[in-house]
């Protein structure tokens, strides 16, 4: 649970937008047709340019689509790392493998906010009740990592709308081993209905309880 609370305070931490951020939310809006990833998602490559990349991404998919508050959701995301592009690329470096996510928002009013970025291990992980990252081979069975060959990654979660803040919410996912290759880098943007009202001075963490299984604000325990 440790990590949980980590990721989840890594996550509602406000950072000042960089430009660079700026700029990369503006240009997702006017992605190049290129840079769309098949898929229903709608989902671009992110900052890293798509021949960096050694997973070669089949599609991206989301259902629902676009994301639903209050409605569970799933991230699916299929390809391959290909001999001819992965040289070097070793099952131990797959195991080490990590995803930070970026997070930022551009709110109703055209404001735009940016989250402190997180990361967590790439592996089939149970956060939490409603929250799983789970990985799978070309044989259809579930890996505890990335696997050099066919891989799907699927990841189930729910915003809570009571608890977010309406906008279009981009995420970044961007996935490296220990020597810097980046395997994937993904950006999606969904309007994200929500019913909380934003209130800086009191509540700059708002988003963790969005993301935060709803049994823990019950029992009062990551966020009292
Ligand atoms: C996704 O892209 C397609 C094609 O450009 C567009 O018709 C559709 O409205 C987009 N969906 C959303 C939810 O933005
Ligand atoms: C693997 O190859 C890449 C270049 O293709 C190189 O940058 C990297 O240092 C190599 N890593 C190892 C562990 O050999
Ligand atoms: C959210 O994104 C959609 C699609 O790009 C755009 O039409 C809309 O103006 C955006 N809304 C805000 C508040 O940025
Ligand atoms: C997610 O993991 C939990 C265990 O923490 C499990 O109870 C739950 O069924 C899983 N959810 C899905 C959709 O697989």
């Amino acid at each position: 649970m440790a990590l949980l609370a980590l990721l989840l305070f890594g996550f509602a931490a406000l950072t000042s937008c960089s430009p660079s951020k700026q700029l990369s939310v503006s240009s997702s809006e006017t992605a190049r047709s290129q840079d769309v990833i098949p898929g229903r998602d709608n989902a671009t490559y992110g900052a890293t340019p798509k021949p960096d990349q050694l997973f070669a991404i089949e599609f991206l998919e989301t259902m629902p689509y676009p994301i639903n508050s209050n409605d569970l959701f799933f991230i699916y995301l299929s390809g391959w790392f290909l001999p001819g592009r992965v040289h070097n690329l070793t099952d131990d470096d797959l195991a080490k493998a990590t995803v930070t996510c970026t997070f930022s928002i551009v709110y109703r009013d055209g404001t735009h906010e940016c989250f402190e970025p997180w990361a967590t291990g790439l592996a089939t992980i149970a956060f939490d009740r409603w929250w799983n990252l789970s990985l799978r081979n070309s044989e259809g069975d579930q890996t505890k990592h990335l696997t050099l060959g066919d891989n799907d990654l699927i990841l189930d979660w729910i915003i809570y709308r009571g608890y977010s803040v309406a906008g279009n919410w981009t995420m970044e996912l961007d996935a490296r081993i220990p020597d810097g290759r980046c395997l994937f880098d993904v950006s999606m943007t969904h309007w994200i209905d929500g019913d909380y009202h934003r209130r800086l001075d009191a509540e700059v963490n708002w988003a963790s309880k969005a993301i935060t299984p709803i049994g823990r604000h019950i029992a009062g325990g990551l966020r009292g």
